[in-house]
């Protein structure tokens, strides 16, 4: 899969693209990163990319035309024929697992990152997709696109070594992640659950799936309304306190 970026700030994506498994999956083929400067395609002499907005106000407005410039020389001036072009905007769908594996079974996305305190309304002329990371505002859309480049590669078959595990990790399956152990068996008083060490698949497996209920009662309730539960899993929760508000 690919991914085109339009950035002020290219060299901040070094870092993050060239270590661990985004690194691996770069070097295996299986994902290809382009950084794009927005600057480059200024015509001007200062390539200038901000200026005041239109009815005063403060602050800075990224300029529509080096926008344009960038995308349709890098996607093609051919809207239809372009790959999908996502805005990083606090105004955007907020990001989720279901977004991230919908832009997965796709070849290729665009990514552009929003700094100063706006961007020319225009833009969104060449946009088809807007997404924001959470409700909070950072000061640009580059670790926002970060974040979304990771969270879509994950689900990318081959990028995470096991291949199940996306799709077993928290929120893939509706619920939080049940608690992981590895060695030593005792660190400074903490045991880890003697179950996981007695060797039985299955209850080992209910376990694990009465934990993932119990924590995601705890912590985020709000995701049981959409989660798959079984009538096993609707008993553990109701015993755990439980309200299930006959909605669904
Ligand atoms: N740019 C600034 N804040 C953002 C956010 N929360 N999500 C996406 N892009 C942003």
């Amino acid at each position: 899969m690919r991914f085109d970026v339009f950035t002020l700030f290219p060299g901040m994506f070094a870092g993050v693209f060239d270590d661990s498994i985004l690194q691996r999956a770069r070097a295996a083929g299986l994902v290809e990163i382009f950084t794009h400067n927005i600057r480059a395609f200024t015509r001007d002499k200062h390539h200038v990319c901000d200026d005041t907005p239109y009815g005063g106000g403060g602050g800075m407005v990224m300029k529509v035309e080096p926008i344009f410039e960038a995308v349709e020389n890098i996607l093609g001036v051919e809207a239809q024929a372009r790959p999908p072009l996502i805005l990083m905007t606090p105004q955007g769908r907020v990001l989720d697992t279901a977004i991230a594996r919908a832009y997965a079974r796709q070849p290729r996305v665009a990514l552009l990152c929003g700094h100063y305190e706006g961007i020319d309304e225009r833009v969104r002329a060449l946009v088809n997709d807007e997404i924001s990371i959470g409700d909070y505002v950072l000061t640009g859309g580059e670790i926002p696109a970060m974040a979304l480049i990771d969270a879509i590669a994950r689900f990318i078959p081959g990028v995470v070594g096991d291949p199940g595990a996306p799709h077993q990790d928290s929120h893939a399956t509706g619920l939080l992640e049940y608690p992981q152990y590895t060695r030593p068996l005792e660190f400074r008083d903490m045991r880890v659950p003697d179950i996981l060490l007695s060797g039985h698949h299955a209850q080992i497996e209910q376990w694990r799936r009465n934990q993932a209920l119990g924590r995601t009662l705890e912590r985020r309730p709000d995701l049981l309304a959409q989660a798959n539960l079984s009538e096993t899993d609707k008993k553990v929760l109701r015993e755990l306190g439980w309200q299930d508000n006959q909605t669904r």
